[in-house]
């Protein structure tokens, strides 16, 4: 599609296609003229509505700054210690089985207990994330329905009030007490921004990790290197952003009409820009389906561009990058189950296996 058709216009739903690198990082750094303002009118994903994710400025960077601080390279770096503490104790769990699934033992319960602390949910409603997550991802809710998340709304709201009335040392409680344009942010900003947090958090960084080894498995002689020299896992985890991107499109919606590489956008229609296939682009990245831990320059878009940059991505880098070291350190020759065949996981925009066991 990037060489024939790199734009690609779907007159059933008003969206265009977008797959090339060039075009795909245009839409994601001019919010002026694509908005992220696109959920509203479609009805869709609408625990999500509330979030920066579907502002645009000046309201997008009023909002993002209230929780910018938690998650600055500097902010997470103080959660690596919680961070190993944590993948020590999943590993110490399956250690002398022979045999555990990436996903289930570590890639998925690492991300949850980390957002978890650090919005302050109680350790005994933690279980509840994983359905709540998948389903708002899928948009289901798990009876093949599109529809909102009222437990989950309801669950937030109630720990709201509860830090409301006694503030903890949590993000929930610094988010109560934050104020835009002299104003506490209301019930359902706040809302909007615990789910975007679980949401955005978790299913992403569970497919980094599982596809990380996913690649290696593929690519044992990326794995050795790692198991030689650690300090090149930094470089590998990029490059597992880029050949198996966890997200793996987002949406925008035209304001104006626009000219995007020689198409005519009108004003009012989706733009979908192709992340996976953009992290793909033989114009972007030499030999681009070789999967390379030492690629330099390594621009992916895999945490997209511009003012909605993944708030995350220091996180998730940091959650990957220990999870795969003490991996390494712990176990010898790990291999995929290749008798277990790989399953995709259930929606569009993510990039994973619901299982990978090793
Ligand atoms: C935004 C990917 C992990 C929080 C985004 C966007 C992408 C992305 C592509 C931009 C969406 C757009 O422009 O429409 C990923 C990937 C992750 C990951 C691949 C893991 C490998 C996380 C984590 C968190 C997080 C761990 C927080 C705990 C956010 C937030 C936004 C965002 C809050 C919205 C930023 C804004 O609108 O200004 N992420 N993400 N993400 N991500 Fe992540």
């Amino acid at each position: 599609m990037r060489e024939s058709r790199p734009l690609f216009y779907r007159p059933e739903d008003e969206t265009w296609q977008v797959f090339r690198y060039a075009e795909a990082e245009q839409v994601l750094n001019n919010s002026a003229l694509f908005s992220s303002v696109r959920n509203r009118e479609r009805g869709q994903e609408r625990p999500l509505q509330n979030s920066i994710l579907n502002m645009d400025p000046p309201q997008h960077r009023q909002f993002r700054s209230l929780v910018t601080q938690a998650f600055t390279p500097r902010a997470v770096a103080q959660l690596a210690n919680r961070i190993t503490s944590i993948v020590t104790h999943l590993l110490d769990e399956v250690t002398g089985s022979g045999t555990m699934d990436i996903i289930d033992h570590l890639a998925y319960p690492l991300p949850v207990i980390v957002i978890a602390e650090l919005l302050g949910i109680p350790r005994e409603d933690r279980a509840l994330f994983k359905t709540w997550s998948d389903a708002v991802v899928n948009g289901v809710d798990g009876r093949g329905q599109n529809r909102p998340q009222p437990a989950m709304s309801d669950y937030f709201l109630q720990v709201i009030e509860e830090r409301h009335k006694e503030p903890q040392d949590d993000l929930m409680s610094a988010l109560l007490n934050a104020q835009v344009d002299g104003h506490h942010l209301s019930r359902q900003e706040l809302l909007g921004f615990c789910i975007l947090l679980l949401v955005a958090g978790n299913e992403t960084t569970t497919n980094l990790i599982g596809n990380a080894l996913l690649c290696l498995d593929e690519q044992p002689d990326s794995m050795e290197q790692l198991y030689a020299a650690p300090d090149l896992i930094p470089g590998a985890v990029e490059e597992v952003l880029r050949y198996r991107s966890p997200v793996q499109l987002t949406g925008r919606i035209a304001l104006a009409d626009t000219v995007l590489g020689n198409q005519h956008i009108q004003a009012g229609q989706r733009v979908v820009a192709n992340i996976g296939s953009a992290n793909r682009d033989e114009a972007q990245f030499p030999d681009p389906d070789r999967f390379d831990i030492r690629r330099s320059p390594n621009h992916h878009l895999a945490f997209g561009h511009g003012i909605h940059f993944c708030l995350g991505a220091p996180l998730a880098r940091l959650e990957t990058k220990i999870a795969l070291t003490l991996l390494l350190e712990r176990f010898q020759d790990i291999r995929r189950v290749p008798q277990v065949p790989l399953e995709p996981g259930e929606s569009i925009l993510m990039h994973g296996v619901k299982h990978l066991p090793v």
